[in-house]
């Protein structure tokens, strides 16, 4: 099967473990639970699902597991969005091409779903049909992937360069919290799904470690020369908010050349495995010259 049919053949199987996941976590009739679905249904690309599963996959490990795993790592990304896009945060108004969760439900309701989202991910990896080591593993990456030393600073550090000039160095550690945080989640729950040797652990989390950093620059990027329509989420945002980006820094080729030299890290973190990581590093390439 060529790349683009096994990405195809991974969404699907994400987008079905999410249904199940609003099915069993999200079920209730009420406002707060009906925004979480909006959300979550709106679309993306689901790169952190498609992580998880093509590394379970890859390491012939337990799919089943590895689908609940998804949704919870989407779950928890979809909260972060909601959050994001509040006018606390960004104070944007579109998202995945449609109005912004507090847009189209009010800010109260929108900060509740993104904390119904946040704990059914972890319903969803308690509840996943695995032995209960590599659930607590993957709870442990997750909650560890989210937190104060994870996503959670790098917004920290986000709103803070906000007022602060940040120099290149400080500017990369933003990016590994708060974008590299969460897709390295998506090889370890992948890899916990797989119960995986540390050795390979470790070179997949290189991996996903440069892979976060290229999405994030990529991202900066596509702020300044995409359209709304493209990305489905206003342009210009960071601009906006006198975010301190890559862009901001070196300029657009710049940018462009140092997302390169990360996607070659990427690649060379791949270096002592085979063919059956092809997929992986088809998906490196895609996401540096991604277009939304
Ligand atoms: C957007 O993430 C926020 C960042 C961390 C850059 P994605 O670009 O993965 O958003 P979706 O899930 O595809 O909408
Ligand atoms: C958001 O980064 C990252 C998280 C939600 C953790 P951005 O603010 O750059 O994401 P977009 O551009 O709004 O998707
Ligand atoms: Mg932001
Ligand atoms: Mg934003
Ligand atoms: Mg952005």
């Amino acid at each position: 099967m060529c790349i683009r049919d096994r990405y195809q053949s991974y969404l699907a199987q994400a987008m079905s473990a999410l249904e199940h996941a609003c099915a069993r976590f999200l079920p209730e009739e009420s406002e707060v639970c009906r925004a979480a679905r909006y959300s979550l249904r709106g679309g993306g690309k689901r790169i952190r699902a498609v992580l998880v599963l093509s590394v379970c996959d890859m390491l012939g490990g337990n799919m089943q597991a590895a689908e609940q795993f998804a949704a919870a790592v989407e779950m928890l990304h979809c909260y972060s969005l909601i959050h994001d896009d509040l006018p606390c945060m960004d104070n944007d108004d579109y998202r995945r091409g449609r109005l912004s969760c507090h847009k189209q439900y009010g800010e109260a309701t929108a900060l509740l779903a993104a904390d119904a989202l946040v704990t059914a991910a972890f319903e969803a990896v308690a509840n996943a049909p695995t032995h209960p080591q590599s659930r607590v593993q993957a709870a442990a990456h997750l909650a560890k992937a989210a937190g104060a030393r994870g996503m959670l600073y790098g917004q920290e550090l986000d709103k803070h360069y906000e007022t602060v000039h940040a120099s290149e160095s400080e500017l990369l550690e933003l990016h590994a919290h708060k974008t590299g945080a969460l897709i390295i989640a998506g090889v370890d729950l992948g890899c916990d799904a797989a119960q995986a040797d540390d050795a390979l652990c470790t070179a997949l989390q290189h991996y996903a470690a440069e892979l976060g950093l290229v999405f994030q620059i990529v991202d900066d990027i596509l702020d300044v020369t995409a359209t709304t329509e493209e990305l489905g989420k206003p342009v210009g945002s960071d601009a906006e908010n006198d975010k301190t980006t890559f862009i901001t820094l070196y300029g657009l080729e710049g940018a462009r050349s140092l997302a390169k030299q990360h996607n070659d890290a990427a690649l060379a973190a791949l270096a002592d495995l085979g063919p059956e990581a092809d997929f992986l590093r088809e998906m490196a390439v895609e996401l540096l010259t991604r277009s939304k």
